[in-house]
């Protein structure tokens, strides 16, 4: 089983890298195949809705996205992993999932599936600073469109309030066992 971790925070080894790994630990110590790439450090232009993608499924923007939509419809797992930022995703992350448009003209307008019959699971790790209680739903709702674009099923969430200095999600009593404990149900829960 192939996991595939997206780290949308633009600060490394931060709260939302270090909540990944831990995902990724519990991914890979239950046999799956991990691999983590990092958004902030690949060239990912902004969609720029010319919608060459409606004519073969492919966009015309040649940039480190090309490699990336392989990984994403490869991956029978996806963590696509943010901090909050202004009650969204980071503009990092934000390229990437408007870039899928192209995954969604293929499969919703030009009929390309091109993962039949596979079980394709995607959970959603944030953090954030507050405390509010709709302080995730901007950002679940961005990722629940996200996931179906590229066809994979919103399955799981961890979503953790009251964190905003670098590393402070290591002082959460239960965040990371929380997290290797997700990576552990991604691979191991049949459906
Ligand atoms: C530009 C910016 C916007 C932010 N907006 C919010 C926000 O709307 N709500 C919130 O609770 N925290 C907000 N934060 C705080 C971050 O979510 C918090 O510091 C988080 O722990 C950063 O995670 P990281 O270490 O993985 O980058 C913001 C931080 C930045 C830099």
């Amino acid at each position: 089983m192939k996991v595939l971790g997206i780290m949308g925070s633009p600060r490394r080894k931060g709260n939302t890298e270090i909540l990944l790994d831990w995902v990724l630990a519990g991914a890979e110590a239950s046999g799956a195949q991990v691999e983590k790439v990092i958004v902030s450090e690949l060239r990912i232009s902004p969609c720029r809705e010319i919608y060459a993608c409606l004519k073969d499924g492919n966009c015309a923007i040649k940039d480190d996205m090309q490699a990336l939509y392989t990984k994403l419809l490869e991956a029978d797992r996806i963590i696509f992993a943010s901090p909050i930022f202004f009650y969204g995703i980071t503009s990092q992350a934000k390229a990437l999932v408007d870039r899928c448009q192209a995954l969604w003209a293929r499969r919703h307008v030009l009929g390309i599936i091109q993962d039949k019959g596979r079980v394709r699971k995607g959970a959603f790790i944030s953090v954030g600073a507050t405390k509010g209680k709709r302080l995730f739903d901007g950002s679940i709702l961005t990722l629940k469109y996200f996931f179906e674009a590229i066809g994979a099923k919103y399955s799981y969430e961890l979503l953790v309030r009251g964190v905003d200095n670098k590393g402070e999600i290591q002082q959460q009593p239960t965040a990371l066992q929380d997290a290797f404990a997700l990576g552990q149900k991604l691979v191991l829960e049949d459906s």
